[in-house]
């Protein structure tokens, strides 16, 4: 309608503990342009939240969209948020506490932001426009530096008392474990996330165990797509980790399963890369673990929008609340 102020265009920017994405998209989901930057964590938060405002001002001039037609600004943070407040709580691989992120963006950026949990956008993203379009119960899980997720229930994702809804990463699962980065020990994060399943190689090494990742941990190039592909060739140490690795997320994704009953779980992040080696183990390990009633016909998918998923979900905050 002329005259009317509608702005069609949206930013969302997916900070990683690695790497940060930030994507132009259009109110129909659509991706106009996009950008991936170093976080540069050591920057520490106003070094890092100063870049992302940059970064984003320079990709909507290289994308020739004017700031006045940009609704608003969504973020995916990785760690524990105080939503509605817009402040940053802890965030778990950054180490960063009590940022009060909203309000810093929104007066540099003079447009509405909103801020949600990393893996909770990329579920909103995926159902938006990937893996779960049309999917009512769904459950995301990123396998990256961390290991995230978003629970989508009844067609709305689930926030819970104070936003930590979906923090499937620190499900307790091993009583031996680990100190994760949380603070608790034998959390899911520290044996399924990538970082945890290049601990666990490099223990079993140290302990003196030969393997064909020896060589690549030492030049400190291991990746958990390699300790895949290893372990379908019949390394034993790859084998073991791998087991290990999708024993413990098969056991959060059966609790999860008599939770809140999905009929679908995405997996996503850097560790899904490994596709079909991750995928067979893991459906293996969910069946032998689930009880029958809540499994049935629940499918386990690789996520479909890549590493796109965060930032069209933080998008959306914005861009989907109104038709
Ligand atoms: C954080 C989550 C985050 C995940 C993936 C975890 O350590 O606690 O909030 O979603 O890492 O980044």
């Amino acid at each position: 309608m002329r005259g009317v102020d509608v702005k069609q265009y949206f930013v969302g920017i997916d900070l990683g503990g690695t790497n940060m994405k930030i994507g132009l998209v259009h109110q129909n989901g659509n991706v106009i342009k996009d950008i991936e930057k170093p976080t540069l964590k050591e920057e520490g938060p106003d070094g890092v939240i100063r870049r992302m405002v940059r970064h984003t001002q320079d990709l909507a001039q290289e994308a020739r969209v004017p700031w006045e037609e940009i609704g608003g600004v969504g973020v995916g943070l990785p760690g524990f948020l105080d939503i509605p407040g817009g402040v940053v709580k802890y965030l778990t691989n950054l180490g960063w506490r009590d940022v009060p992120i909203r309000d810093q963006l929104e007066s540099a950026f003079g447009v509405p932001v909103k801020i949600d949990n990393d893996a909770n956008v990329a579920a909103l993203g995926e159902v938006w426009a990937g893996a779960g379009a049309g999917e009512q119960n769904v459950v995301l899980i990123t396998l990256g530096t961390g290991v995230g997720g978003g629970i989508i229930a009844g067609g709305k994702l689930l926030h819970g008392a104070r936003g930590i809804a979906g923090e499937i990463g620190h499900i307790p699962i091993d009583p031996d474990g680990v100190l994760c980065n949380c603070g608790r020990a034998g959390c899911l994060e520290t044996i399924a996330s990538a970082t945890g399943m290049v601990r666990l190689v490099r223990e079993a090494v140290e302990a003196g165990e030969t393997s064909s990742l020896v060589l690549p941990l030492q030049n400190g190039t291991l990746s958990t797509k390699e300790i895949f592909a290893e372990a379908e060739k019949g390394d034993s140490l790859a084998k073991t980790t791998v087991e290990r690795a999708v024993d413990a997320l098969a056991r959060a994704m059966a609790i999860l399963s008599v939770v809140v009953n999905p009929s679908l779980f995405i997996i996503g992040g850097g560790v899904s890369k490994a596709g079909d080696a991750l995928l067979k183990p893991l459906e293996n390990h969910y069946r032998k673990q689930v009880q029958q009633n809540a499994g049935q016909g629940v499918r386990i998918e690789l996520a479909r929008l890549g590493n796109q998923a965060g930032f069209i979900g933080a998008a959306g905050l914005l861009a989907r609340t109104r038709k």
